[in-house]
């Protein structure tokens, strides 16, 4: 049995087109796969909080010499980034928001950001310390960002492999539904969801 945790991170609740496609994905995959897990949750209706002063120094001091304010900070952040360890492969629904990703995401992306625990650095530079996991991230876009696009770059995917890369994770897969406002809405959902169909009997 292997166990997925998936993410959904817009703001919009019913007319979200990455929740509808990122559900559609699991959908077909439970169908084949019944035995599997998934773990669900919403950042864009429930928003972790954010790390702050005190959870850096936490992180960078021995759990013995937490003070009742560092234990506090790291109440929510512990099982965030155990939940993350837990499982085997990660499904997000993710929509571009100013280019790159919603808030909401990122707040969530900093609790992972753990040295000893998803990466570590040495004089090769970045280790990546979460092994054997695969990712799909299923976005949503206004615009289209080929190379050279009048309207702007897409900030959105090179940074989630970037930094998913960064916590060791290269097996990353992306469906992009682009051109919802700026194109034809119906076949760039329509496109996403067939690209969705087929990957849920290959994962
Ligand atoms: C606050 C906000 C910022 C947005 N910024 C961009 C953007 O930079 N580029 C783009 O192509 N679309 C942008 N859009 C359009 C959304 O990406 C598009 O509507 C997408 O469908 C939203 O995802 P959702 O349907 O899952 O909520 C933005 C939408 C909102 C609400």
């Amino acid at each position: 049995m292997k166990r997925i945790l998936h993410i959904d991170a817009s703001y919009s609740a019913e007319h979200s087109v990455s929740r509808v496609l990122s559900k559609a994905f699991i959908t077909a995959y439970q169908t084949l796969h019944p035995e599997d897990k998934i773990l669900y949750r919403d950042l864009g209706h429930f928003p972790v909080p954010y790390i702050n002063e005190t959870w850096i120094a936490a992180i960078h001091s021995p759990p013995e010499t937490h003070t009742p304010e560092m234990i506090e900070a790291l109440k929510d952040s512990e099982p965030l980034l155990e939940e993350f360890l837990s499982v085997d492969s990660y499904v997000f629904g993710v929509p571009m928001y100013g280019f790159t990703i919603p808030a909401a995401l990122k707040a969530y992306i900093e609790h992972l950001i753990r040295i000893g625990r998803t990466y570590a650095v040495d004089e090769n530079g970045v280790q990546g310390l979460v092994h054997g996991k695969k990712a799909l991230f299923v976005t949503s876009r206004g615009g289209n960002y080929p190379p050279g696009s009048p309207f702007g770059e897409d900030h959105q995917e090179p940074y989630l492999r970037t930094i998913f890369w960064s916590f060791g994770i290269t097996d990353v897969q992306f469906v992009n539904a682009s051109n919802l406002v700026l194109g034809d809405r119906e076949q760039s959902i329509a496109t996403a969801q067939t690209k969705l169909q087929t990957l849920a009997a290959q994962w």
